[in-house]
């Protein structure tokens, strides 16, 4: 009896364990891991959980700027400083709901708005990629600092109760499983929606108009919906990859500011197939117009030279000798850009017309590739243009200045109805305009103050009113 019962136990850890041993093996395994760092990549979880220039990579201390102050992006290496005690299940929390492990509300400046898409399988590979692939680091995170009151945690649960998305992935069988792979791509793991989607006041992405294009900081991110007119309509699905893949589509545009390092950190990295998928998805997209847009982007401009007449007035701009668009365009733009405008034969450095950085109705990327410049780094290239603000090795230009080069830009090589004056240029060189919430801070103690005078004040008045009424009776 004894012996037999012992026998079983055995019998059933023989078979157990080696089918145990195999689910570990599986769940540990190089393809689950390989399939992990894919998730990652199209995720791009290195451009915000590595610091520029840091030799660790995820061991967090990016600063990101948001409106409302810099947000500190985590250590998220499994060490004891990083995510190293997390659960499977507090990292998809995390991950996807924006929820730490000690229960803390994360910044949406982690994008879990649209993570929230991401499947089990490819949250499972991940935690396997980050837990058993990611070398561990010691660095203490930074502490991320906003002022009142955005600096209580808990508002960003109220926040997400209401104006979160919490839906899962979806399969539309109607649609092919390259436009459904595309869905995931633009909307989950490569986040294209928080930089493209326009936002409301609360800072929620606008649900009724998806990728219809939003100011980010200094830059515009274009609308990259199906429209052959506001979006990316008249673009052909083999140019929409190119940009994606290397930044650039020639007659059309190069990516800068945060799509460079989209392109820099995730999307080059993607496989074909990938970017077909969200070109098949974008071409596919509900259109959506802006108002008051007559012609794509990319359509304005021509070749325009006035070389021969300003021609000797002035080499460069040393002590600002150059006083108009036309000679401050010929002394700081058209070495590179031809002083016809039309770039370089082979566009590594690219024309300005039939350019939508010049054709759009927002002048905000034009201002600030002259402001920030152009730097991103592929397989293919390292593209530079410049910085014409400090730190710089050019010449600096002023805010003036700045809005004399783009409006002889925009009146020759782009779209003549627009105008930037030197306050615009000021407010994309402090970062970009703030919106409401940002903007209504410094008012929200001063409120809160005048709110409780004005509390007391009724208290008295009503207390006033009911003595009266007590004498009275
Ligand atoms: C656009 C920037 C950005 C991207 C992309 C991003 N994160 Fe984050 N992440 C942040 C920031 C910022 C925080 C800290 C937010 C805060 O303190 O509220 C954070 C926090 C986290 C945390 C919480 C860690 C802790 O305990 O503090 C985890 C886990 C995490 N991210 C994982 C990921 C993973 C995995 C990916 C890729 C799938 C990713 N993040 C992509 C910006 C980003
Ligand atoms: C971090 C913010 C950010 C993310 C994420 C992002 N973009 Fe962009 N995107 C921009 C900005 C800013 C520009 C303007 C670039 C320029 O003109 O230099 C841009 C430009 C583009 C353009 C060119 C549109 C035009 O009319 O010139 C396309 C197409 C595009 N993005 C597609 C995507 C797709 C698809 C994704 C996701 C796979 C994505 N972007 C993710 C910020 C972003
Ligand atoms: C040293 C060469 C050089 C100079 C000088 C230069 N650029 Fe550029 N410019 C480039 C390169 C390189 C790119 C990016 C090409 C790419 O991304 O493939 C670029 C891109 C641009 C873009 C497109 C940005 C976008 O977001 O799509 C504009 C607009 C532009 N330059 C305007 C100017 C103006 C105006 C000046 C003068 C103030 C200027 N450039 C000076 C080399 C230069």
């Amino acid at each position: 009896m004894r012996l037999n019962k012992t026998l079983a136990w055995l019998l059933t850890l023989m078979a157990i364990s080696p089918l145990t041993y195999a689910q570990v093996a599986q769940d540990n395994g190089a393809a689950l891991i390989a399939q992990g760092e894919k998730v990652a990549i199209a995720s791009d979880c290195q451009a915000c959980h590595t610091a520029p220039g840091s030799k660790t990579a995820f061991s967090g201390g990016y600063a990101i700027a948001s409106p409302m102050g810099a947000i500190y992006a985590t250590n998220i290496t499994p060490s004891a400083q990083g995510i190293g005690q997390y659960s499977e299940q507090q990292f998809a929390k995390a991950v996807r709901e924006g929820v730490r492990a000690d229960g803390a509300h994360l910044y949406p400046a982690m994008p879990y708005t649209s993570y929230h898409l991401m499947t089990d399988q490819d949250v499972h590979a991940l935690y396997a990629y980050f837990m058993h692939s990611v070398k561990p680091v010691d660095q203490a995170n930074t502490p991320t600092q906003l002022t009142f009151p955005f600096n209580l945690r808990f508002s960003m649960g109220m926040w997400n109760a209401v104006l979160g998305r919490t839906d899962s992935f979806k399969v539309d069988p109607s649609k092919s499983d390259e436009w459904n792979r595309g869905n995931y791509l633009v909307n989950g793991l490569a986040h294209c929606d928080t930089c493209h989607t326009p936002r409301n006041f609360m800072m929620a992405e606008k649900q009724d108009q998806p990728l219809a294009g939003a100011p980010l900081g200094s830059w515009y991110a274009p609308n990259i919906t199906a429209d052959p007119i506001s979006g990316i309509g008249g673009w052909r699905e083999d140019e929409l990859v190119s940009y994606l893949k290397t930044g650039r589509a020639v007659g059309k545009n190069q990516a800068a500011g945060g799509m460079a390092e989209a392109v820099e950190h995730s999307l080059q990295y993607l496989p074909d197939s990938d970017l077909k998928a969200i070109a098949v998805y974008l071409k596919h997209t509900t259109p959506i117009r802006t108002e008051g847009e007559a012609a794509p982007a990319y359509s304005y401009g021509h070749p325009v030279s006035v070389e021969q007449e300003i021609r000797g007035n002035a080499a460069n701009n040393a002590y600002n000798a150059l006083d108009n668009g036309a000679k401050l365009f010929s002394g700081n733009c058209a070495s590179c850009h031809q002083p016809d405008g039309a770039g370089s034969p082979n566009q590594a450095y690219p024309s300005l017309f039939h350019n939508t950085a010049t054709g759009m109705i927002h002048p905000d990327n034009l201002v600030s590739a002259i402001l920030f410049g152009v730097r991103r780094t592929t397989k293919d290239h390292d593209v530079l243009m410049p910085a014409f603000s400090s730190p710089t090795y050019v010449d600096q230009l002023s805010d003036q200045q700045i809005a004399d080069i783009s409006n002889y830009v925009l009146h020759n090589y782009g779209n003549p109805q627009v105008t930037v004056q030197a306050g615009d240029v000021a407010w994309m060189r402090k970062g970009g305009r703030l919106p409401f919430l940002a903007a209504a801070q410094p008012y929200v103690v001063p409120g809160i103050a005048v709110g409780i005078v004005v509390v007391i004040l009724l208290i008295i008045g009503i207390r006033l009113r009911r003595s009266r009424q007590k004498h009275k009776s």
